[in-house]
């Protein structure tokens, strides 16, 4: 047998050693202080975030699991779920909870989907979420983690999901419709209102995911943008999930899931009253609980308030739309859908948009990879404000240099139009080289893209059989995770 590469070290060793070893494989991250990168870090300022920064390290080792011993927490979860509660126009009887992050709050947002139906609809044996195609996969994990299914509804050309194809899905398993304020990929918001009229018709539940946007829309309509009612004013809305840790610019690990009633939280939580440990509860997923990320998300709050939100939220808008248009003016590009605040995603009818991505992250700009139809995805933040020109700048550079390369544009053309052709046929060994070579990309680990990736992708994108590109993205993840 082997030994394994890495043993569980014999000796603590010198803290100041150890500081420096991170430092080392940090450096090697790709940097969001430049601007360069969109969604995955949002920033306040220096000013909030020493503040939250110092609330984190306050609450470092204390734990939410037990309300009564540390009874502070209890307060600053509650509070914060409050002021979460109140921007989304909850009324007195919402309850609510926070959660580690988006995915956290969806999945308790099905868990209680489920057990309200195990209540109020016994009969049903199998039961159906309706979600529209757009919805984060975290309700597909989260189904699949609670024993339930999902059925996709298609969208209008607008990537809003169609409310007639939402109520052709209904069927006597149906519990719950949810859709999203808005949709990570188009950032477009589905038409809230018409689906609630739906979801009452047939007393159901209905969840809006305002991971991204619980935070950000309602400053977007304080501003004057239009915004179509996405909340809890929209009767027939039972519960939302607002990531605090994205547009809330708390640290990561922070988000809440809100209810109409005290009545259905329950549904969510857990308890176990025969443990010879004692009596159990738990409210979300989590046992025991760092209280950092509670307290940072009450500072967050706290530090930023209404009018430090209002003025991020204008200044993220004011960069978003610069992009936007300078986006629209380069000719066979086009913004995808009509977003609603600062997410959002562009294509091209004339170039290979993954070439074009490929080019721009040669440059340290790193944005996403759609599918169906191949776009790019941005998300603007604080961070990146300021940065627009330099970015405008960058993508019509990139757009000039895939015009002066059209053969290698049209040689990835080809490579996917095979891998269309023979994604059914595919021998083992095609797979194993295609995985091999995704995980060299993500190993690369010098936090730059490498700026191949695009025939890459485009082959991912374009294979029919989509079992085949599951089976190599577990073999991606596996490697990834290996020592
Ligand atoms: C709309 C939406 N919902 C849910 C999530 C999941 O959030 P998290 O990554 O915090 O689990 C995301 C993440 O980007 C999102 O955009």
């Amino acid at each position: 047998m082997n030994k394994p590469k890495i043993e569980f070290p014999q000796k603590g060793m010198d803290g100041d050693d150890i500081i420096s070893r991170l430092k080392e494989l940090k450096a090697n991250d790709a940097s969001w202080r430049n601007g360069r990168m969109f969604g995955y870090v949002y920033h306040p300022g220096a000013r909030e975030a020493k503040t939250i920064e110092q609330a984190y390290q306050l609450f470092f080792a204390d734990n939410a699991l037990n309300p009564s011993l540390f009874a502070s927490l209890k307060t600053l979860e509650n509070e914060t779920v409050a002021m979460v509660a109140s921007l989304l126009h909850a009324t007195e009887d919402c309850a609510g909870n926070m959660t580690t992050g988006g995915s956290e709050s969806i999945l308790v947002a099905v868990k209680t989907a489920r057990d309200w139906a195990k209540r109020h609809r016994p009969y049903i044996r199998d039961p159906e979420i309706i979600a529209p195609v757009t919805i984060h996969p975290a309700f597909s994990k989260s189904a699949d983690m609670v024993g339930i299914h999902i059925r996709y509804a298609s969208l209008n050309p607008d990537k809003r999901v169609n409310p007639t194809e939402v109520e052709k899905l209904i069927n006597g398993n149906t519990i719950m419709i949810t859709v999203s304020a808005p949709c990570y990929p188009y950032g477009v918001i589905d038409p809230v209102e018409e689906i609630a009229t739906i979801a009452l018709k047939y007393e159901l539940l209905m969840h809006v995911d305002c991971c991204m946007g619980g935070l950000m829309l309602p400053f977007v309509e304080k501003l004057g943008y239009p915004v179509p009612p996405f909340d809890f004013r929209v009767r027939g809305v039972t519960s939302i999930s607002a990531d605090v840790h994205k547009y809330g610019y708390s640290s990561k690990g922070s988000s809440v899931t809100i209810y109409r009633t005290h009545e259905l939280r329950k549904f969510q939580y857990f308890v176990f009253s025969d443990w010879p440990g004692g009596l159990y509860a738990s409210p979300t997923m989590l046992g025991t609980r760092s209280g950092a990320p509670i307290a940072a998300a009450w500072t967050a709050l706290k530090a930023i308030g209404m009018d430090g939100y209002l003025k991020m939220a204008a200044e993220v808008m004011t960069t978003t739309n610069k992009i936007q248009e300078s986006i629209k003016a380069i000719p066979g590009f086009r913004v995808i859908g009509e977003p609603a605040m600062s997410v959002f995603a562009f294509t091209s009818d004339k170039h290979d948009i993954y070439l074009i991505g490929d080019e721009l992250a040669r440059n340290g700009w790193n944005l996403d990879k759609l599918q169906f139809p191949p776009a790019l995805h941005m998300t603007i933040s604080n961070l990146n404000c300021g940065h627009e020109d330099e970015f405008i700048a960058a993508l019509k550079e990139a757009v000039a240099v895939i015009e002066g390369h059209k053969i290698k544009s049209a040689s990835s053309h080809v490579v996917v139009y095979l891998a269309r052709a023979f994604s059914r046929l595919l021998p083992d060994s095609w797979f194993r080289k295609l995985s091999s070579r995704f995980t060299s990309l993500m190993n690369k680990g010098d936090g730059k893209s490498s700026g191949t990736g695009a025939a890459a992708y485009g082959i991912m994108a374009s294979i029919n059989n989509r079992e085949n590109v599951d089976e190599i993205m577990l073999d991606v993840l596996d490697k990834l995770y290996t020592v």
